[in-house]
């Protein structure tokens, strides 16, 4: 299973001050050096972390997936195809939100998304829809033929230890179930840390874990190295 990194909150830290530093780029850089297999971020409309210029240097520099979040507003989806991203997730967003809020509506916004998908199939990007673990969600993905889903975790993340926690990995891991056997690849990501990993990364035929928070928060104590040879050793640690 792959660890792709999400670099918005290095970002974050560096916007609180519009200042040089911390460059998300290097940070990047180096957390490909600890084994990191890619790289995500979310260059949202409000441009609160990752900005425009930050998306063309990560293309430019780093020599791994570069999996570009983006809105199906019209202008973000114009700047996600000229980002040369090789992988793009849809996602909702909205601008009083602090993070991404549940999935994508995928059977609301199957027009627009059928309108998107081909333009970034013809640019060799694969595509890949953000979704609430919800057989209504992946039946309208397989339909509109995205090659990939990424499960939203955040309800997983979010339920408290024992039998809510456990209610909301069951419905992660028949979701999984039923995508794979739609024909969809699977991805999952959203609230993920050291502690609520392990279980996900058990879930049988997910190709890649999308984490950003925890991680930017642990590398402040020890390092982003350290911090993503963390990551990678407890997603080896299935339960
Ligand atoms: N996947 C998607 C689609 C997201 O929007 C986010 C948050 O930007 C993540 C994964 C990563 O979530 P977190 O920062 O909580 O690890």
């Amino acid at each position: 299973m792959r660890l792709h990194v999400n670099v918005d909150h290095v970002a974050t830290l560096r916007q609180a001050r519009r200042g040089r530093e911390p460059d998300p780029v290097l940070w990047a850089e180096r957390a490909l050096d600890a084994g990191a297999h890619g790289i995500t971020v979310h260059l949202r409309k409000d441009r609160r972390h990752i900005q425009d210029a930050d998306v063309r240097r990560l293309r430019a520099r780093i020599r791994a997936v570069l999996n570009l979040e983006t809105s199906l507003d019209p202008e973000m989806l114009a700047h996600a195809l000229e980002s040369g991203a090789e992988a793009i997730c849809l996602v909702p967003e909205t601008r009083e939100e602090l993070t991404t809020e549940g999935g994508l509506d995928v059977v609301r916004e199957a027009p627009r998304i059928a309108r998107a998908l081909p333009e970034f199939a013809g640019r060799g990007a694969l595509v890949s829809l953000f979704v609430d673990p919800e057989r209504a969600q992946l039946e309208a993905a397989a339909r509109l033929g995205a090659p990939f889903v990424e499960l939203h975790t955040g309800s997983y993340a979010e339920a408290a230890t024992g039998a809510p926690r456990a209610r909301e990995l069951a419905r992660l891991l028949e979701a999984a179930s039923h995508a794979r056997s739609l024909g969809l690849r699977v991805n999952a990501g959203h609230g993920l840390n050291l502690e609520n990993t392990p279980a996900v990364a058990s879930i049988p035929g997910l190709e890649e874990l999308n984490i950003g928070y925890s991680i930017v928060g642990r590398a402040l104590f020890v390092g982003v190295e350290n911090a993503v040879r963390e990551m990678l050793a407890c997603m080896g640690k299935r339960t």
